[in-house]
Protein backbone atom coordinates (compact mmCIF):
# COMPACT_ATOMS: atom_id res chain seq x y z
CA UNK A 1 0.00 0.00 0.00
CA UNK A 2 1.67 3.50 -1.05
CA UNK A 3 2.05 5.55 1.57
CA UNK A 4 1.03 9.09 0.89
CA UNK A 5 3.06 11.66 2.66
CA UNK A 6 2.54 15.26 1.92
CA UNK A 7 5.29 17.08 -0.01
CA UNK A 8 6.54 20.00 1.66
CA UNK A 9 5.61 18.72 4.67
CA UNK A 10 8.61 16.43 6.75
CA UNK A 11 7.49 13.25 8.04
CA UNK A 12 8.29 13.98 11.59
CA UNK A 13 5.80 16.91 11.45
CA UNK A 14 3.18 14.45 9.89
CA UNK A 15 4.16 11.85 13.33
CA UNK A 16 4.05 14.45 15.26
CA UNK A 17 0.36 15.81 14.06
CA UNK A 18 -0.86 12.18 14.24
CA UNK A 19 0.12 11.90 17.79
CA UNK A 20 -1.27 14.98 18.70
CA UNK A 21 -4.44 13.69 17.44
CA UNK A 22 -4.57 10.30 19.21
CA UNK A 23 -5.04 12.42 22.33
CA UNK A 24 -8.34 12.85 20.85
CA UNK A 25 -8.80 9.28 19.36
CA UNK A 26 -8.76 7.82 22.91
CA UNK A 27 -11.29 9.52 24.49
CA UNK A 28 -13.92 7.71 22.40
CA UNK A 29 -16.50 5.80 24.07
CA UNK A 30 -15.52 2.17 24.27
CA UNK A 31 -17.54 -1.19 25.68
CA UNK A 32 -16.75 -1.15 29.12
CA UNK A 33 -14.32 1.12 28.88
CA UNK A 34 -12.25 -1.34 27.76
CA UNK A 35 -10.59 1.12 25.08
CA UNK A 36 -9.58 -2.40 22.77
CA UNK A 37 -7.26 0.00 20.52
CA UNK A 38 -3.41 -0.05 19.72
CA UNK A 39 -1.81 2.52 17.33
CA UNK A 40 1.20 2.08 15.37
CA UNK A 41 2.83 5.52 13.82
CA UNK A 42 5.19 5.00 10.66
CA UNK A 43 6.39 6.95 8.49
CA UNK A 44 3.23 10.10 7.53
CA UNK A 45 0.64 7.01 8.61
CA UNK A 46 -0.74 5.65 11.70
CA UNK A 47 -2.37 2.12 11.92
CA UNK A 48 -5.42 1.32 14.27
CA UNK A 49 -5.23 -2.08 15.67
CA UNK A 50 -7.71 -3.89 17.66
CA UNK A 51 -5.84 -5.13 20.74
CA UNK A 52 -7.83 -8.79 21.26
CA UNK A 53 -6.76 -9.09 24.85
CA UNK A 54 -9.85 -6.57 25.97
CA UNK A 55 -12.14 -8.31 23.98
CA UNK A 56 -15.06 -9.53 26.29
CA UNK A 57 -15.61 -12.94 25.62
CA UNK A 58 -18.46 -13.31 27.19
CA UNK A 59 -20.45 -10.41 26.45
CA UNK A 60 -18.91 -9.74 22.99
CA UNK A 61 -17.72 -13.35 21.64
CA UNK A 62 -17.29 -12.02 17.65
CA UNK A 63 -16.03 -8.88 18.53
CA UNK A 64 -18.58 -6.61 16.77
CA UNK A 65 -18.39 -4.52 19.45
CA UNK A 66 -14.39 -4.15 20.08
CA UNK A 67 -14.59 -3.15 16.42
CA UNK A 68 -17.91 -0.50 16.87
CA UNK A 69 -15.18 1.10 20.00
CA UNK A 70 -12.49 1.50 17.35
CA UNK A 71 -14.65 2.51 15.30
CA UNK A 72 -15.33 5.58 17.74
CA UNK A 73 -11.98 6.14 18.08
CA UNK A 74 -10.92 6.66 14.11
CA UNK A 75 -13.91 9.13 14.47
CA UNK A 76 -12.34 11.25 17.08
CA UNK A 77 -9.10 10.71 15.04
CA UNK A 78 -10.61 12.10 11.67
CA UNK A 79 -13.01 14.97 13.22
CA UNK A 80 -9.09 16.00 15.61
CA UNK A 81 -6.77 16.01 11.84
CA UNK A 82 -9.86 17.93 10.46
CA UNK A 83 -10.43 20.53 13.15
CA UNK A 84 -6.32 21.10 12.74
CA UNK A 85 -7.01 21.54 9.08
CA UNK A 86 -6.12 18.47 7.44
CA UNK A 87 -8.13 16.04 5.35
CA UNK A 88 -7.27 12.62 5.80
CA UNK A 89 -7.96 8.99 4.03
CA UNK A 90 -8.79 6.18 6.29
CA UNK A 91 -8.43 2.43 4.85
CA UNK A 92 -10.82 -0.06 6.94
CA UNK A 93 -9.28 -3.39 7.10
CA UNK A 94 -6.54 -2.44 4.84
CA UNK A 95 -4.44 -6.64 4.73
CA UNK A 96 -6.86 -9.49 4.49
CA UNK A 97 -3.84 -11.58 6.83
CA UNK A 98 -4.09 -9.00 9.23
CA UNK A 99 -7.26 -9.49 11.03
CA UNK A 100 -6.30 -6.62 13.72
CA UNK A 101 -5.14 -4.24 11.54
CA UNK A 102 -8.71 -2.22 11.33
CA UNK A 103 -7.58 1.07 9.48
CA UNK A 104 -4.47 2.87 8.31
CA UNK A 105 -4.89 6.33 8.26
CA UNK A 106 -2.90 9.33 5.96
CA UNK A 107 -2.81 12.59 5.77
CA UNK A 108 -4.35 13.51 2.29
CA UNK A 109 -4.05 17.94 1.72
CA UNK A 110 -4.58 20.72 4.12
CA UNK A 111 -8.04 22.17 3.96
CA UNK A 112 -9.37 24.71 6.13
CA UNK A 113 -11.75 23.45 8.90
CA UNK A 114 -15.61 24.14 8.90
CA UNK A 115 -17.60 25.58 11.24
CA UNK A 116 -18.88 22.24 11.94
CA UNK A 117 -16.12 20.15 12.46
CA UNK A 118 -14.69 22.46 14.91
CA UNK A 119 -18.02 22.16 16.91
CA UNK A 120 -17.27 18.23 16.86
CA UNK A 121 -13.55 18.65 17.63
CA UNK A 122 -14.62 20.58 20.26
CA UNK A 123 -17.14 18.28 21.58
CA UNK A 124 -14.69 15.44 22.24
CA UNK A 125 -13.62 15.96 25.14
CA UNK A 126 -17.15 16.80 26.67
CA UNK A 127 -18.79 13.83 25.87
CA UNK A 128 -19.09 11.61 28.53
CA UNK A 129 -22.06 8.67 29.12
CA UNK A 130 -24.69 10.26 31.58
CA UNK A 131 -26.21 7.80 33.36
CA UNK A 132 -28.36 9.89 35.44
CA UNK A 133 -31.90 10.85 35.19
CA UNK A 134 -32.42 13.00 32.44
CA UNK A 135 -35.18 15.61 32.56
CA UNK A 136 -38.94 15.25 31.66
CA UNK A 137 -38.28 17.29 28.70
CA UNK A 138 -38.27 16.33 24.62
CA UNK A 139 -35.66 17.18 22.66
CA UNK A 140 -36.64 19.21 20.00
CA UNK A 141 -36.94 18.08 16.31
CA UNK A 142 -34.20 20.13 14.97
CA UNK A 143 -31.65 18.20 17.27
CA UNK A 144 -33.56 14.99 16.08
CA UNK A 145 -32.82 15.87 12.65
CA UNK A 146 -29.26 16.52 12.95
CA UNK A 147 -28.34 13.24 14.50
CA UNK A 148 -30.58 11.49 11.90
CA UNK A 149 -27.85 13.28 9.40
CA UNK A 150 -25.23 12.53 11.48
CA UNK A 151 -26.35 9.05 11.07
CA UNK A 152 -26.44 9.42 6.90
CA UNK A 153 -22.97 10.91 6.66
CA UNK A 154 -21.55 7.71 7.85
CA UNK A 155 -23.42 5.44 5.66
CA UNK A 156 -25.71 4.54 9.00
CA UNK A 157 -29.58 5.63 9.69
CA UNK A 158 -31.02 6.36 12.94
CA UNK A 159 -34.36 5.74 13.59
CA UNK A 160 -36.25 7.82 16.41
CA UNK A 161 -38.96 5.29 18.07
CA UNK A 162 -42.72 7.18 18.17
CA UNK A 163 -43.99 6.73 21.53
CA UNK A 164 -45.90 3.11 20.87
CA UNK A 165 -42.42 1.63 19.28
CA UNK A 166 -40.76 3.09 22.05
CA UNK A 167 -42.21 0.90 24.39
CA UNK A 168 -41.23 -1.75 21.98
CA UNK A 169 -37.94 -1.24 22.17
CA UNK A 170 -36.92 -0.86 25.80
CA UNK A 171 -38.88 -3.56 26.50
CA UNK A 172 -36.30 -5.24 24.38
CA UNK A 173 -33.57 -3.77 26.57
CA UNK A 174 -35.30 -4.71 29.38
CA UNK A 175 -35.21 -8.37 28.61
CA UNK A 176 -31.96 -8.53 27.52
CA UNK A 177 -30.53 -6.47 30.86
CA UNK A 178 -32.44 -9.56 32.70
CA UNK A 179 -30.84 -12.30 30.74
CA UNK A 180 -27.31 -10.48 31.05
CA UNK A 181 -27.99 -10.32 34.43
CA UNK A 182 -28.72 -13.78 35.66
CA UNK A 183 -25.50 -14.57 33.07
CA UNK A 184 -22.70 -16.03 35.28
CA UNK A 185 -20.20 -15.33 32.98
CA UNK A 186 -21.69 -11.76 32.10
CA UNK A 187 -21.80 -11.05 35.88
CA UNK A 188 -17.75 -12.36 35.94
CA UNK A 189 -16.58 -10.08 33.24
CA UNK A 190 -18.46 -7.16 34.55
CA UNK A 191 -17.02 -7.64 37.92
CA UNK A 192 -13.34 -7.55 36.45
CA UNK A 193 -14.30 -4.33 34.37
CA UNK A 194 -15.90 -2.01 37.44
CA UNK A 195 -13.35 -3.10 40.27
CA UNK A 196 -13.75 0.05 42.59
CA UNK A 197 -9.88 0.49 42.77
CA UNK A 198 -9.02 4.21 42.28
CA UNK A 199 -6.20 5.24 39.81
CA UNK A 200 -7.25 2.18 37.28
CA UNK A 201 -6.86 3.49 33.90
CA UNK A 202 -9.82 1.80 32.44
CA UNK A 203 -13.20 0.10 32.89
CA UNK A 204 -16.13 1.97 34.76
CA UNK A 205 -15.34 3.00 38.30
CA UNK A 206 -18.44 3.45 40.89
CA UNK A 207 -17.88 7.72 40.47
CA UNK A 208 -19.58 6.74 36.54
CA UNK A 209 -21.94 4.31 37.13
CA UNK A 210 -24.44 6.43 38.18
CA UNK A 211 -27.78 5.64 40.15
CA UNK A 212 -29.35 1.97 40.58
CA UNK A 213 -30.81 1.81 37.13
CA UNK A 214 -35.01 1.96 37.29
CA UNK A 215 -35.54 -1.27 35.42
CA UNK A 216 -39.24 0.18 34.80
CA UNK A 217 -38.19 3.28 33.53
CA UNK A 218 -35.01 3.62 31.57
CA UNK A 219 -33.27 0.18 31.83
CA UNK A 220 -29.76 1.29 31.95
CA UNK A 221 -27.03 -1.80 32.28
CA UNK A 222 -26.16 -1.63 35.67
CA UNK A 223 -21.86 -0.72 36.19
CA UNK A 224 -22.59 -1.32 39.92
CA UNK A 225 -24.40 -4.59 39.99
CA UNK A 226 -21.86 -6.84 41.62
CA UNK A 227 -20.01 -4.52 44.22
CA UNK A 228 -22.70 -1.65 44.36
CA UNK A 229 -25.86 -3.59 44.35
CA UNK A 230 -27.63 -2.28 47.05
CA UNK A 231 -26.33 1.59 46.14
CA UNK A 232 -29.94 4.11 45.76
CA UNK A 233 -31.72 4.07 42.99
CA UNK A 234 -33.28 7.40 41.53
CA UNK A 235 -36.62 8.77 39.96
CA UNK A 236 -35.55 8.56 35.86
CA UNK A 237 -37.86 9.98 33.48
CA UNK A 238 -41.18 8.50 32.27
CA UNK A 239 -40.29 8.87 28.82
CA UNK A 240 -36.96 8.86 27.86
CA UNK A 241 -35.85 9.54 24.11
CA UNK A 242 -34.58 7.15 22.83
CA UNK A 243 -32.99 6.29 18.94
CA UNK A 244 -31.32 3.29 17.04
CA UNK A 245 -28.62 2.96 15.31
CA UNK A 246 -28.61 1.17 11.87
CA UNK A 247 -25.62 0.06 9.56
CA UNK A 248 -26.08 -2.30 6.30
CA UNK A 249 -24.11 -5.24 7.15
CA UNK A 250 -22.80 -7.31 10.11
CA UNK A 251 -19.02 -7.88 9.57
CA UNK A 252 -16.29 -6.64 10.83
CA UNK A 253 -15.96 -3.26 8.36
CA UNK A 254 -19.53 -2.86 9.02
CA UNK A 255 -19.04 -2.37 12.88
CA UNK A 256 -15.80 -0.06 12.26
CA UNK A 257 -18.26 2.17 9.97
CA UNK A 258 -21.33 1.76 12.87
CA UNK A 259 -18.84 2.83 15.36
CA UNK A 260 -17.78 5.87 13.39
CA UNK A 261 -21.70 6.71 12.76
CA UNK A 262 -22.40 6.28 16.62
CA UNK A 263 -19.20 8.43 17.20
CA UNK A 264 -20.52 11.14 14.95
CA UNK A 265 -24.00 11.05 16.56
CA UNK A 266 -22.55 11.32 20.15
CA UNK A 267 -19.97 14.22 19.45
CA UNK A 268 -23.32 16.56 17.05
CA UNK A 269 -25.55 15.46 20.28
CA UNK A 270 -22.72 16.67 22.61
CA UNK A 271 -22.36 20.09 20.44
CA UNK A 272 -25.69 20.76 20.71
CA UNK A 273 -25.99 20.47 24.49
CA UNK A 274 -27.44 16.66 24.91
CA UNK A 275 -26.66 14.28 27.31
CA UNK A 276 -26.50 11.16 25.80
CA UNK A 277 -26.40 6.96 27.11
CA UNK A 278 -25.80 3.67 25.30
CA UNK A 279 -28.02 1.02 25.85
CA UNK A 280 -26.85 -1.76 23.75
CA UNK A 281 -27.99 -4.97 25.88
CA UNK A 282 -30.61 -6.50 22.85
CA UNK A 283 -27.80 -5.84 20.11
CA UNK A 284 -25.81 -8.10 22.03
CA UNK A 285 -27.96 -11.44 22.39
CA UNK A 286 -28.77 -12.15 18.59
CA UNK A 287 -32.27 -13.62 19.64
CA UNK A 288 -33.75 -9.91 20.98
CA UNK A 289 -31.48 -8.33 18.07
CA UNK A 290 -33.52 -10.15 15.48
CA UNK A 291 -36.26 -8.02 16.59
CA UNK A 292 -34.20 -5.15 16.19
CA UNK A 293 -34.45 -5.55 12.77
CA UNK A 294 -35.23 -2.40 10.61
CA UNK A 295 -38.06 -2.67 7.46
CA UNK A 296 -35.51 -0.53 5.58
CA UNK A 297 -31.66 -0.38 4.58
CA UNK A 298 -29.51 0.11 6.41
CA UNK A 299 -31.46 -2.27 8.91
CA UNK A 300 -28.90 -3.69 11.46
CA UNK A 301 -29.10 -2.55 14.66
CA UNK A 302 -25.69 -2.10 16.59
CA UNK A 303 -26.94 0.28 19.44
CA UNK A 304 -29.55 2.16 21.23
CA UNK A 305 -29.06 5.61 22.68
CA UNK A 306 -30.84 7.54 25.22
CA UNK A 307 -30.90 11.31 24.38
CA UNK A 308 -31.64 13.78 26.83
CA UNK A 309 -30.68 17.37 29.27
CA UNK A 310 -28.74 16.22 32.71
CA UNK A 311 -26.19 17.44 34.60
CA UNK A 312 -22.77 16.91 33.90
CA UNK A 313 -20.84 13.69 35.20
CA UNK A 314 -17.36 13.21 35.28
CA UNK A 315 -15.07 11.84 32.72
CA UNK A 316 -14.48 7.91 32.83
CA UNK A 317 -10.05 7.35 32.93
CA UNK A 318 -7.96 6.41 30.28
CA UNK A 319 -4.64 5.19 29.56
CA UNK A 320 -2.13 7.43 28.16
CA UNK A 321 -1.32 7.66 24.71
CA UNK A 322 2.40 5.89 25.31
CA UNK A 323 0.51 2.96 26.54
CA UNK A 324 -1.23 2.29 23.68
CA UNK A 325 1.31 3.35 20.62
CA UNK A 326 2.96 0.50 19.61
CA UNK A 327 6.68 0.81 18.39
CA UNK A 328 6.81 0.55 14.31
C1 LIG B 1 -20.18 -0.61 21.60
C2 LIG B 1 -20.45 0.10 22.91
C3 LIG B 1 -21.49 -0.35 23.71
C4 LIG B 1 -21.79 0.31 24.92
N1 LIG B 1 -22.85 -0.11 25.66
C5 LIG B 1 -23.18 0.58 26.78
C6 LIG B 1 -24.33 0.21 27.55
O1 LIG B 1 -25.07 -0.70 27.19
N2 LIG B 1 -24.62 0.93 28.67
C7 LIG B 1 -23.84 2.00 29.06
O2 LIG B 1 -24.16 2.62 30.07
N3 LIG B 1 -22.75 2.35 28.36
C8 LIG B 1 -22.41 1.67 27.24
N4 LIG B 1 -21.31 2.06 26.51
C9 LIG B 1 -20.53 3.21 26.96
C10 LIG B 1 -19.23 2.79 27.66
O3 LIG B 1 -19.50 2.17 28.88
C11 LIG B 1 -18.40 4.06 27.84
O4 LIG B 1 -18.09 4.59 26.59
C12 LIG B 1 -17.11 3.85 28.60
O5 LIG B 1 -17.38 3.46 29.92
C13 LIG B 1 -16.27 5.14 28.62
O6 LIG B 1 -17.00 6.18 29.21
P1 LIG B 1 -17.38 7.51 28.44
O7 LIG B 1 -18.36 7.15 27.37
O8 LIG B 1 -18.01 8.38 29.49
O9 LIG B 1 -16.15 8.10 27.86
C14 LIG B 1 -21.00 1.41 25.32
C15 LIG B 1 -19.96 1.85 24.49
C16 LIG B 1 -19.69 1.22 23.29
C17 LIG B 1 -18.61 1.74 22.40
Amino acid sequence: MPEQVLRDVPASAVSRLLRECLRAAIQAPSIHNTQPWLFRLRTGALDVLADRRRQLRALDPDGRALHVSIGAALLNLQVALHARGWASRLLLLPDPGQRDLCATVTITRSTPPSPLGRALAAAIGRRHSNRRPFAPVPVPDADLTALVAAAMAEDASLLVPDPSTRQGVLALVRAADRQQRSDGRYRTELAAWTFPVRGQADGVPPSCSGPRPDQARVPLRDFGLVHDGHRKSARFERAPTIAVLYSRGDEPADWLRAGMALQRVLLTATARGLATTLMTQPVEIPSLRAHLVAPHEPRIAQAVLRLGYARPVPATPRRTVASVLLDA
